[in-house]
């Protein structure tokens, strides 16, 4: 319940961090960015200052290195933390497990080691409606049962959650909240960021951008023989400005209360097929996107999206933008940067 107005924003260089930095200024918090750039570059750094119009402070370190890490909080007075920073490639993890426990979870002890030490009284965690496995029934509510993992991924997200349940159990004044994203897409209004990912995207939208700019030929949609009314798989897409946005609402709840632990589902609340979204991405920007229907990714569940009654009535969060503005600045984004994050001047 005291004021935060210093916010250590790790992994604030990557696409859900960069796009919460400008939030968090809009809504006058001083974000201070630790980034280790094993997913990001310094040029995005470049361009949050040109988008907010101010320096940051910017910590080039990795959370797993527990001495630097120590720095940033000896440095300043931190109030809250907003935790972004792991690694989220579900096939790599699959293939280098070892990575993924290291990254994820050593990054998140000793960042709790910290705001013990430090006396940080509020935390919010990044997960993942992959917490939620194969769902029986959609929407999904935040009291529905996490399931194993079927990603070491996903493992790390479900033993962080785990961990934050016994923290908050015997450290009641602490401020927890465990966000849990949908699929994020979209980009700053600005096209200055979006999602920029290393080599082939494994996810479906940068995959649609790179095929509407010709980077890549053409789309394969996994699946067409789902029990949904096109036969494509259904997920809540979510504008990643909207999600952002649900981490500042967070704050500002925290700064009322004391919360203790708290959950929430951060989507649209409304499913989306591939198919809608091919659809409207060609619509919403008269682009046409060539695709062919290829077999079933394995893994993939046939259909998840969110209840997010919670959110709204407890945080005030409701996605404003629509799945065309999605698609609108998911592909303003791709086209002002073909090449990735070039560097521009201010
Ligand atoms: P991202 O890879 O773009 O951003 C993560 C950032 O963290 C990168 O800039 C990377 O360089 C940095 N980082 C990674 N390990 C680090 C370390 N040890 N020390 C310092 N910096 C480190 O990913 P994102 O899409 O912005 O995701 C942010 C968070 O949200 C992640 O925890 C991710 O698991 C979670 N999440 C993402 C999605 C999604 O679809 N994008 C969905 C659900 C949850
Ligand atoms: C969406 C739909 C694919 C690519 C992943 C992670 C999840 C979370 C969000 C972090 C699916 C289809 C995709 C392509 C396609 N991340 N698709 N052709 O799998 O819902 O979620 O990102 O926490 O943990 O698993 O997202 O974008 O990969 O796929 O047809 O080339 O698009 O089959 O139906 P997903 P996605």
């Amino acid at each position: 319940m005291s004021e935060i107005k210093n916010v250590l924003v790790s992994g604030g260089l990557g696409y859900i961090g960069s796009h919460t930095i400008c939030q968090l200024v809009q809504h006058n918090y001083n974000p201070i960015i630790v980034d280790n750039l094993s997913n990001s570059c310094l040029e995005v750094l470049n361009r949050l200052e040109i988008i907010n119009n101010r320096k940051f402070k910017f910590y080039q370190l990795d959370c797993t290195n527990l001495e630097e890490l120590e720095i940033v909080f000896k440095e300043n007075k931190i109030d809250a933390i907003i935790h972004f920073a792991a690694y989220k490639a579900v096939g790599e993890s699959v293939k280098e497990p070892l990575k993924y426990y290291f990254n994820n979870l050593i990054s998140y002890l000793n960042i709790m080691m910290y705001l013990e030490k430090y006396k940080v009284k509020n935390f919010v965690f990044s997960s993942s409606a992959t917490v939620y496995g194969i769902p029986n029934h959609v929407p999904l509510f935040e009291t529905d049962p996490v399931q194993k993992a079927t990603n070491p991924y996903g493992s790390t997200k479900i033993m962080i959650e785990e961990m934050l349940e016994d923290y908050s159990k015997v450290h009641k004044d602490i401020n927890i909240a465990i966000l849990r994203y949908f699929n994020p897409i979209g980009a700053h209004p600005s096209g200055l960021i979006g999602e920029q990912p290393n080599g082939i995207p494994n996810n479906l939208m940068p995959y649609i951008t790179q095929v509407a700019i010709g980077k890549l030929e053409k789309l394969t949609i996994f699946g067409n023989d789902y029990p949904t009314s096109d036969g494509t798989c259904i997920r809540d897409y979510v504008h990643v400005m909207d999600l952002a946005e649900g981490h500042v609402l967070t704050l500002n709840k925290f700064q009322k209360e004391n919360t203790g632990l708290v959950i929430y589902n951060l989507g649209t609340g409304k499913g989306t097929s591939v198919l809608e979204l091919v659809n409207a991405y060609m619509q919403a920007n008269n682009i046409k996107i060539p695709y062919v229907f290829g077999p079933r990714r394995q893994g993939d569940v046939v259909s998840n999206y969110a209840s997010t009654k919670k959110a709204e009535t407890e945080l005030g969060f409701k996605a404003k933008y629509t799945i065309y503005d999605c698609c609108k600045d998911s592909n303003h984004f791709q086209q002002l940067n073909p090449n990735g994050f070039v560097k521009i001047n201010k």
